[in-house]
């Protein structure tokens, strides 16, 4: 567990709590994708008080690799660093388990999500070209264009 101010905690969510579905649909609109690698993954999030205000989902990808599957910020709490925050302590509790690369993907239109991941010293690595359009019915729009492809992005650990 992860102590940042006096009532707020990052922490490993516990078999048989509530997911909070409500922040995983933010980053990923679909709950079968959600599911495909919720049951395989850590889900972690950040509590202030007795409220669930952000989490993140680790996802082993191999011995060396770990992908940060999904993170989410409560809209009302966006834009006061906690989505930083919690890359942050992704990144640590990556390392303290001894993986060389941490890896998150995010679509083309999403300019936000780029700009935090590269102050973070992730780099792209890849794009799936059309991931978007294959594994989505509806298609999605951020910042006015259309979402289909997928950039993958890495930060090395050691
Ligand atoms: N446009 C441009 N920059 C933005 C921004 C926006 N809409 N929102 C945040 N930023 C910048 C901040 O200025 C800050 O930059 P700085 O470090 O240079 O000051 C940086 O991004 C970090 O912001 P922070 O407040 O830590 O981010 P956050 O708490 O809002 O969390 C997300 C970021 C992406 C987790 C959050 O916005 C969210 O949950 N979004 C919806 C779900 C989502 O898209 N998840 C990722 C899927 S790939």
């Amino acid at each position: 567990m992860t102590t940042l101010q006096e009532d707020t905690v990052i922490r490993k969510l516990s078999p048989g709590e509530r997911i909070p579905y409500d922040l995983l649909l933010l980053a990923d609109p679909s709950v079968i994708a959600i599911n495909s690698y919720l049951s395989l993954s850590e889900l972690y999030v950040m509590e202030q008080g007795q409220q669930i205000i952000g989490s993140y989902v680790l996802y082993t990808n191999d011995p060396e690799e770990v992908e940060i599957k999904n993170i989410a910020v409560n809209p009302a709490w966006q834009g006061k660093g906690f989505g930083k925050i919690l890359l942050q302590d992704a990144t640590q509790r990556a390392r303290a388990n001894g993986f060389r690369r941490l890896v998150i993907g995010t679509g083309n239109s999403s300019i936000a999500q780029l700009y935090l991941y590269q102050r973070q010293g992730f780099e792209i690595t890849a794009v799936k070209k059309d991931h978007f359009m294959m594994h989505y019915q509806e298609p999605i729009y951020e910042n006015g264009i259309q979402c289909k492809h997928l950039i993958m992005l890495e930060k090395r650990l050691r």
